[in-house]
């Protein structure tokens, strides 16, 4: 793993839109693969500046995010969709058809999922999968578990995922729903390169595990040890926990 800690959150921000910019000229077919939450916000809000100054082109990309609610129309303020295009597909332009998500309102769950991991692979795989971390380590939502799905699936929401989420649904935990489709972890780190992104001192453990830690279902951030290519980009606050050599500033 490669780690990189900027100062501030918002040159966490600048840094990885600029990656993605780098990427995007050298291969405007990029395959990205894309993360909610609070923490990539300011990098979509960035790439929507950099786009409506005509400094990134997404118009051959293709985008597959990580998760979607299970159960919520795609309209509810709540949902993945809606999230992307407030922050980022509002604001850049990329065909309609090279943006990809699971469908939370699908009939069947698992020939919903079955399809994704199928577009994944017809696009050619994930070129640049971006990932948030939860505080208790988990990635997209695969929840620390005893054991951990591969492949695509319906997944059940902690408690703490839950309230994490609560914002857009009044608040209320108890609102947020208890299940989405995700990426598994296979899926994940199959893609050719990771970058994931942690802001915040509410971080620094998960950070700190899945760094130094052993491999563990526990924290299913710790799987990305093993992935030849992942770059972590870190603030001050979530890197807290590292070793001064480990925090060594970009
Ligand atoms: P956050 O979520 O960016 O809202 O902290 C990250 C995650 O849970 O993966």
């Amino acid at each position: 793993m490669r780690l990189v800690v900027h100062r501030s959150q918002r040159d966490v921000a600048h840094a990885v839109a600029q990656r993605l910019v780098a990427e995007l000229e050298g291969r405007p077919s990029l395959v990205l693969g894309l993360a909610t939450g609070r923490t990539p916000i300011p990098i979509y809000q960035r790439l929507s500046a950099l786009a409506g100054q005509g400094r990134v082109d997404f118009t051959r990309a293709a985008t597959f995010n990580l998760d979607e609610f299970w159960r919520l129309p795609a309209e509810h303020p709540g949902s993945y969709r809606a999230f992307m295009a407030r922050h980022l597909f509002g604001h850049v332009r990329i065909p309609p058809a090279r943006i990809h998500f699971l469908d939370g309102m699908a009939r069947d769950a698992a020939e919903e999922c079955a399809r994704y991991e199928r577009a994944i692979a017809a696009a050619g795989g994930i070129d640049v999968q971006i990932l948030g971390i939860g505080a208790n380590g988990h990635i997209g939502f695969n929840e620390p578990a005893v054991a951990l799905q591969a492949r695509t699936h319906l997944a059940t929401l902690k408690p703490q995922t839950r309230r994490a989420n609560a914002t857009f649904f009044g608040d209320d935990a108890t609102a947020v729903p208890e299940q989405a489709l995700s990426m598994g972890m296979a899926t994940i780190l199959q893609a050719r390169s990771v970058v994931l992104i942690a802001t915040g001192r509410g971080k620094g453990r998960a950070v700190e595990r899945m760094v130094n830690g052993p491999l563990t279902t526990r924290l299913p951030a710790s799987f990305l040890q093993v992935h030849h290519d992942v770059e972590v980009v870190l603030d001050e606050a979530a890197a807290e926990r590292l070793t001064s050599a480990q925090r060594g500033r970009a």
